[in-house]
């Protein structure tokens, strides 16, 4: 069985409680080692990733966001459903409702966001027209309205560098530019997806407005008690969705980048 669909946990997601038969596997790609819980569910094989690693234990700026989807194309994986946890700028996106977001803000700082460095593997400059699968977002939709959930089709997601939390002014400003969630991880994840040829969407669960707007200061705490209030809806969703997709579906997302990436995991 080739495991064709992978789902990454984020905040407040690190149980892959809807696989049975679960084993745990590192892969070694050429930007380090990855781990992955892989299981089953409906007859299909499935990989469960937390981006944050075991107990939460990496920010997002230090992910390996690299090794992470390099693992999981090596797996053979085809479609990835992650999840985020989100700050919302856009008093419509309330804590407790779905954001399938379709567009980024790109507010990041350190992160590696290609695995086309140069030299022999060449220079990509891939396209990210719709950087979040539009497919994909369809079968969420219909996956959700199915479950009678509250969400929204649509929403720019601004990534910021964290892992502190956005000052009110900068929330302003990512307000005024357009922007609906503000989260730490969907850049480069959505980047390097597309680059691999993995079909990519993420479905943010707003846990709280941004600083300024929330008359609270922020914590984690909160945050986690947003995603736990929420998990089973979000494991409903996740599902309904995988039990949604063709395994064997063809997709735009699978032919942006695919000859390169190819050769650039067999070293
Ligand atoms: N800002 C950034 N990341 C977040 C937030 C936030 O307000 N809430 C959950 N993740």
């Amino acid at each position: 069985m080739t495991v064709s669909m992978a789902i990454i946990g984020g905040t407040g997601v690190y149980d892959p409680n809807i696989l049975s038969n679960i084993r745990d596997e590192t892969i070694t790609t050429p930007f380090g080692e990855t781990a992955v819980k892989i299981g089953e569910y409906q007859g299909r094989e499935v990989a469960f990733m937390n981006r944050h690693g075991a107990g939460h234990s990496v920010p997002p700026h230090l992910v390996n966001y690299r090794a992470n989807i390099a693992g999981l194309k090596k797996l053979g994986v085809k479609t990835i459903l992650a999840t985020a946890a989100v700050g919302s700028i856009n008093e419509k996106m309330k804590p407790g409702d779905f954001v399938f977001c379709d567009q980024f803000l790109d507010f990041t700082k350190s992160r590696a966001q290609t695995f086309f460095n140069g030299g022999e593997h060449g220079v990509v400059h891939v396209d990210v027209t719709d950087p979040y699968c539009p497919d994909l977002r369809k079968i969420m939709a219909k996956v959700a309205d199915e479950l009678n959930l509250s969400y929204h089709q649509g929403g720019v997601y601004v990534t910021t560098e964290g892992p502190r939390y956005e000052s009110p002014a900068e929330i302003k400003m990512f307000k005024m530019l357009g922007g609906d969630l503000v989260g730490m991880t969907s850049v480069p994840e959505v980047i390097l997806a597309r680059e691999a040829g993995i079909c990519y969407a993420t479905v943010c669960m707003v846990t709280n407005f941004g600083a300024g707007i929330s008359e609270n200061p922020l914590t984690h705490e909160e945050v986690l008690e947003v995603m736990n209030k929420n998990a089973e809806n979000l494991r409903k969703l996740a599902m309904g969705t995988i039990s949604a997709l063709d395994p064997d579906r063809e997709c735009y997302c699978h032919t942006a980048v695919e000859g390169p990436m190819h050769e650039l995991l067999k070293g």
